[in-house]
């Protein structure tokens, strides 16, 4: 009985988790990409220009800390500040996941 409960209460975690990570919505953050981010970042996040980073297949966790710190000021830059400030938790969620997803030179390991 004992073993039951605790079988059944690590189910549960375990769905509370995949829920979590489901929270994440691919297609509104290609959305949002492609309105705000793809005038600078470019349609897959893998910019031409020089001055402007490519961000397609980055890492999820450094592209949610690269917007975090710039919304929060802790990284400072005019541009990205302001575009970091419309963005809500979840859009940064959406959008690390999305720009991850893409490959790019990043990721291409050429
Ligand atoms: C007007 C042009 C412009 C737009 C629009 C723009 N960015 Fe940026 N972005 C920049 C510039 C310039 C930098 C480099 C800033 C720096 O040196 O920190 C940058 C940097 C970044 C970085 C850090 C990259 C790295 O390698 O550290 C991320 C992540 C990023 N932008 C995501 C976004 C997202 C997501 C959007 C849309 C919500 C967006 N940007 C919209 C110009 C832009």
């Amino acid at each position: 009985m004992k073993n039951y409960v605790i079988a059944a209460l690590s189910g549960a975690a375990l769905m509370l988790s995949s829920q979590v990570m489901a929270g994440a919505d691919i297609e509104a953050g290609k959305t949002k990409a492609t309105e705000v981010c793809a005038s600078c970042h470019g349609a897959d996040g893998n910019s031409p220009a020089p001055n402007f980073p490519k961000i397609g297949g980055q890492h999820r966790t450094y592209l949610e800390k690269a917007l975090k710190d710039y919304k929060s000021g802790s990284r400072n830059d005019p541009i990205m500040a302001g575009m970091a400030a419309s963005l809500s938790a979840a859009d940064i969620e959406n959008l690390a996941f999305y720009y991850s997803s893409l490959s790019g030179s990043l990721n291409s390991h050429k």
